[in-house]
């Protein structure tokens, strides 16, 4: 028995990083997954792993008529939607606030506040008892570090709006919760870093790590399974760190 079975998922940023892992995981542990990425070749290479269970959309999570196009494609494909992994994500590259750019700033809120916003809006439409909404969030949400101040800003708004929803869903039976994790090597390493993804620069984001290493794409997705199944049934408007106690 799959811990996900008889669930169908929506997961965005599925073409990379975090939303590929997790659109692997969901799909090992019995979920059909709407594989959702603004990139053809990403998406179709999630959807290569396991296709029996998982389904490519391409749509864009700031155009709200794309995320009704989602929904439909959940339902369409898969008659019905339990799960929302609100995953895709964007920043600038690493450096001083002031070197920041209007389009930057504003891309960086469209994508990671605005996607946030129509996701849930339009999910929770159609969400039953049961349902559990998921974003993915950051540890720069609480712990934000000079070179990514707005980044972290439009997290912070990720992780507040994360419980402002769990207490409004409660009542329906629907779960909301964030996940925060640690700088991973994933295709957003070098601009949260400002440093090329090389072996030698991970080792220098280790110091602070109690646990001594940097992220990897199976910590966020094993922690997206525990959150997305029954075993957290009680749990809701948590921000989850997934950071080797980085923010203690
Ligand atoms: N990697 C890290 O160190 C780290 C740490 C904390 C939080 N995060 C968060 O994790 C999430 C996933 O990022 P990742 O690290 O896997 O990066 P990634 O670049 O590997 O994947 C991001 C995916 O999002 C897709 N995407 C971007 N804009 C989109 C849009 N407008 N509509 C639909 N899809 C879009 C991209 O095509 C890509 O497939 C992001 O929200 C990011 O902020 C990452």
């Amino acid at each position: 028995m799959g811990r996900l079975d008889g669930k169908v998922a929506i997961v965005t940023g599925a073409g990379s990083g975090f939303g590929a892992g997790i659109s692997q995981a969901f799909a090992a542990e019995g979920a059909k997954v709407i594989v959702a990425d603004i990139s053809q070749a990403g998406g179709d290479a999630t959807v290569k792993a396991n296709p029996s269970a998982m389904t490519f959309h391409k749509m864009d999570v700031t155009n709200s008529a794309d995320w009704k196009a989602t929904v439909d494609a959940a339902t369409h494909h898969y008659g019905r939607c339990d799960i929302l992994v609100n995953n895709a994500g964007t920043s600038y590259k690493n450096k001083p606030t002031i070197d920041v750019t209007e389009d930057e700033f504003q891309k960086t809120f469209d994508v990671n506040v605005k996607g946030v916003y129509l996701g849930c809006n339009a999910v929770s439409a159609v969400l039953k008892e049961g349902g559990v909404i998921i974003n993915i969030s950051s540890v720069g949400a609480t712990r934000p570090r000079p070179g990514l101040v707005w980044y972290n800003a439009s997290k912070g708004a990720v992780s507040n709006a994360t419980k402002g929803l769990a207490a409004e869903l409660g009542p329906r039976q629907i779960r909301v919760v964030s996940i925060c994790p640690l700088v991973t090597g994933t295709g957003l390493f070098s601009h949260f870093t400002g440093v090329e993804d090389t072996p030698e620069n991970r080792e220098k984001f280790i110091f602070n790590v109690p646990m001594g290493r940097i992220g990897e794409v199976d910590d966020v997705s094993s922690a997206a399974v525990f959150l997305a199944s029954n075993e957290a049934k009680f749990i809701t408007g948590v921000n989850l760190e997934v950071d080797g106690g980085r923010c203690i």
